[in-house]
C-alpha cells in the first residue's frame, strides 16, 4: 500500500508585514530583500499560535479529504516552535481536533520537516501499521528571530499547512530520499533554555536563530538537486515527466539554481515565497495545500517536493496526485 495524500489545508495569521513596514524597524530596504530573496512580505502572528494555526490548517485539510477525527490513527506535526516544550503541538492538536484513536508526536528537523513527516507516515502506511495519517506543518518562526537582526529577521514568516495520508494500492508517494548532517549543525541553529539547576547554572540566555546564510546557500543549491535526481533515479522517471517541483520556499535564487541544474523551466517550480516568505516546516504544506485549492493539481500528476535547513536536513519525495 502507498501513502497518498487526499486532503489538504492551510492557514496563516491575519497580520502581514510587508518589506517597508521592517525597513522601519531593521536597516533594509523592500529593494534588498526582494532582489536577494524573492520575499514581499511575512504573515506575523498577534492571537495566533502554533497550535491554532495547525489545528486550524488540519481542520481545513480533514474536511477536504472526507475523513471524520475519530478516523486519524496518526497525527505528528513537524515544528521548531511548538507552543509547549511538553506536550508537543501534536497531543495538543489531536485534543483540539477529537482525534482521540490517534498516537500524536512532533518531529524536530526544521524546514525538512514535512519530507520527514511524510517519510515517516510512508513507513507506517507502507507496513500496514497505520492506515489514516493526519501531517501537519506548523511554526511561528518569529518568537525565534532577533528583531534587530537583519540578516535574518527579514527572511521568515508565520503558517501551518496540512495533509490527510490514506493507504492506497495506486499513486501516492513513489520514492524518497532524506538525509541528514549533524558535522553542520552551527551553521543555522536556535539555543534552547539555558539550565538553571543549583549545580550548573549556566550563564547563557535563551538563543534566537542564527545562521551562516551563505553556507546554507551553498549547501542548498548543492544538496537540493542532487537528492532529487536521486529520488528521480530511484522512481525511474526522468526530470521531464514531472508535473510540478514544490521546493522549501527559503529563497527566490535557490530555487531558481535547482531549476537550472534540474535544466527544467522556472513555471515547473511554484513559488508563494513572494507573499508568505520562510514558514520553515509550515512551507511545503502550505503550497500544496493552495495549489490543490487553485484546481492546479490533477490526478496522474507527478510532484516532487523537497526541502531543506537547519540540522543540516534534508529530503526529497516523488508522489504521483
Ligand atoms: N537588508 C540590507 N542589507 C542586508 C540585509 C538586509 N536585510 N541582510 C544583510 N545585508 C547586508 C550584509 O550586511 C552585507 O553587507 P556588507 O557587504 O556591507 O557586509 C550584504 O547585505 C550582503 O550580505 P550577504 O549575506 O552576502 O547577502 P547574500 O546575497 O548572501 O544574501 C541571504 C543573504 C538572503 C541570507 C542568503 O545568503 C540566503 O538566502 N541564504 C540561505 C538562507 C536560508 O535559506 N535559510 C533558511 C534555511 S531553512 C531553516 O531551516 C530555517
Amino acid at each position: 500500500m502507498n501513502a497518498k495524500i487526499i486532503g489538504t489545508g492551510w492557514q496563516l495569521p491575519a497580520y502581514e508585514a510587508d518589506n517597508d513596514y521592517l525597513a522601519t524597524i531593521v536597516e533594509t530596504s523592500d529593494e534588498w530583500i526582494r532582489e536577494r530573496t524573492g520575499i514581499g512580505k511575512r504573515h506575523l502572528v498577534r492571537e495566533e499560535t502554533t497550535t491554532s494555526l495547525a489545528a486550524g490548517a488540519a481542520k481545513k485539510a480533514l474536511e477536504n479529504s472526507g475523513l471524520r477525527a475519530e478516523e486519524i490513527d496518526l497525527v505528528m506535526v513537524a515544528t521548531i516552535t511548538s507552543d509547549t516544550d511538553t506536550p508537543s503541538t501534536a497531543c495538543r492538536v489531536q485534543g483540539e481536533l477529537g482525534a482521540l484513536n490517534a498516537v500524536a508526536f512532533d518531529i524536530n528537523a526544521a524546514c525538512a520537516g514535512f519530507l520527514y513527516g511524510l517519510h515517516i507516515a510512508d513507513a507506517f502506511i507502507r507496513s500496514g501499521i497505520y492506515r489514516n495519517v493526519l501531517l501537519i506543518g506548523a511554526e511561528t518562526l518569529s518568537k525565534l528571530l532577533d528583531w534587530t537582526d537583519r540578516s535574518t529577521c527579514v527572511l521568515f514568516g508565520d503558517g501551518a499547512g496540512a495533509a490527510v495520508l490514506t493507504a492506497s494500492e495506486k499513486g501516492g508517494l513513489i520514492a524518497r530520499t532524506v538525509g541528514s548532517n549533524g558535522g553542520k549543525w552551527e551553521v543555522l541553529s536556535c539555543m534552547g533554555r539555558p539550565n538553571q539547576n543549583p549545580v550548573c547554572k549556566s550563564s547563557a540566555s535563551a538563543g534566537y536563530l542564527r545562521m551562516d546564510g551563505q553556507e546554507v546557500f551553498k549547501f542548498a543549491v548543492k544538496t537540493v538537486p542532487a537528492c532529487i535526481e536521486k529520488t528521480l533515479q530511484d522512481a525511474k522517471l526522468s526530470a521531464e515527466e514531472i508535473t510540478y517541483y514544490l521546493l522549501h520556499q527559503a529563497n527566490k535564487r535557490i530555487i531558481q539554481s535547482v531549476a537550472k541544474r534540474l535544466k527544467q523551466s522556472e513555471e515547473k517550480f511554484p513559488m508563494n515565497i513572494e507573499q508568505c516568505a520562510n514558514t520553515s516546516a509550515a512551507s511545503l504544506p502550505i503550497l500544496l495545500a493552495q495549489m490543490n485549492e487553485q484546481g492546479r493539481l490533477h490526478p496522474g500528476d507527478k510532484l516532487v517536493l523537497s526541502g531543506f535547513g537547519a540540522g543540516l536536513t534534508w529530503g526529497a519525495c516523488i508522489l504521483e496526485w
